[in-house]
């Protein structure tokens, strides 16, 4: 059967767990990944591959929507800290995205499913935030069906503490008193592979099953790494400072959403099974960097 999905950023954290969801559930798809390492990943998973970037190459991913009905994009430039790329979270967030929709105006796609984050639409002043709701707003205009999923926060985009944990540190920046419940990668493809099967339409905010203040969470990632929890006062200007190195031009924008996502409650609706703890003890501390 040929593939009537396309998965844009089919090997991110939260992607390659789409691409087993549809895997399961024989939905034949194809790929996007602008790196011969993200094809390794995602070939267990589908034959139908294709290796492009639409932020350094626009023009190669002409075509790519042909022949597909439904776009999933868990495409965007890396929250993490201790990732580096050089694009910007406009080129790749917003403009990356925008130029799939253009080709998928073009070849008529149906339906668009789009992981955007829970603060897009509320908050301008961070980039993160900023870009996803520009692209947002070209889905909207496109008149395509849609569904924008805002995720509070995924347990992979946790990692970090759990690296810094690794260096000895677990930060909690103000009184740690903020709430979220944060949601796994795995029950978040869960959610979208529902949004897909019953072609849900609108907004939503994700959370997952369980609710915790971030000094919590950070006392789970003791538990399980040991390390110094260390409070960070909110009212320190340049959080970034007290971190452990990191590498990424875009720092600045990084560090300040971490601090204001840390310090305000992120709430999202309640799904999946997955607990922090139990995500906590499947990471094999070896393959943190
Ligand atoms: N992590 C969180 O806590 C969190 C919370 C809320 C919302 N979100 C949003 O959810 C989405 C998925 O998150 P994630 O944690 O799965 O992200 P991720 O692991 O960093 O994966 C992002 C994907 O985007 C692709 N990508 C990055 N830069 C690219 C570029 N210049 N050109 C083309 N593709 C590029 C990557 O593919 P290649 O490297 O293979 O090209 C990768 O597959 C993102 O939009 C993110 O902002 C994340």
């Amino acid at each position: 059967m040929s593939s009537k999905v396309l998965l844009l950023g089919g090997s991110g954290s939260l992607g390659l767990e789409i691409a087993k969801c549809l895997k399961r559930v024989l939905i034949p798809f194809r790929a996007q990944t602008s790196s011969f390492d993200g094809a390794e990943k995602l070939q267990p998973y589908t034959p139908d591959i294709w290796i492009v970037d639409p932020v350094t190459n626009p023009e190669k991913i002409q075509g790519i929507t042909e022949g597909i009905t439904t776009v999933i994009s868990g495409m965007g430039k890396s929250v993490s800290l201790f990732t580096n790329s050089p694009d910007t979270f406009n080129e790749v967030d917003h403009i990356g995205n925008a130029e799939v929709l253009l080709d998928a105006l073009k070849n008529k796609v149906s339906y668009y499913i789009y992981i955007s984050i829970k603060e897009a639409g509320d908050n301008d002043d961070y980039a993160i935030p900023k870009n996803h709701k520009k692209f947002e707003k070209k889905l909207e205009e496109s008149g395509i069906p849609h569904c924008i999923l805002r995720p509070v926060g995924l347990f992979s985009g946790l990692n970090d503490l759990a690296i810094m944990a690794k260096r000895n540190m677990i930060p909690v920046i103000g009184d740690g008193e903020a709430k979220t419940n944060s949601i796994s990668q795995t029950d978040m493809a869960e959610v979208v592979l529902n949004t897909l099967k019953n072609r849900i339409t609108g907004i939503r905010i994700i959370g997952g099953p369980e609710i915790h203040s971030r000094y919590e969470m950070a006392l789970m990632i003791q538990e399980r790494f040991g390390a110094k929890i260390v409070k960070i006062p909110s009212t320190i200007a340049n959080v970034g400072a007290f971190l452990p190195q990191f590498f990424d031009k875009n720092l600045h924008d990084k560090v300040g959403f971490f601090k204001y996502i840390t310090t305000h409650d992120m709430i999202g609706e309640k799904h999946g099974v997955i607990t922090f703890r139990q995500y906590l003890n499947s990471i094999d501390e070896n393959e943190l960097p």
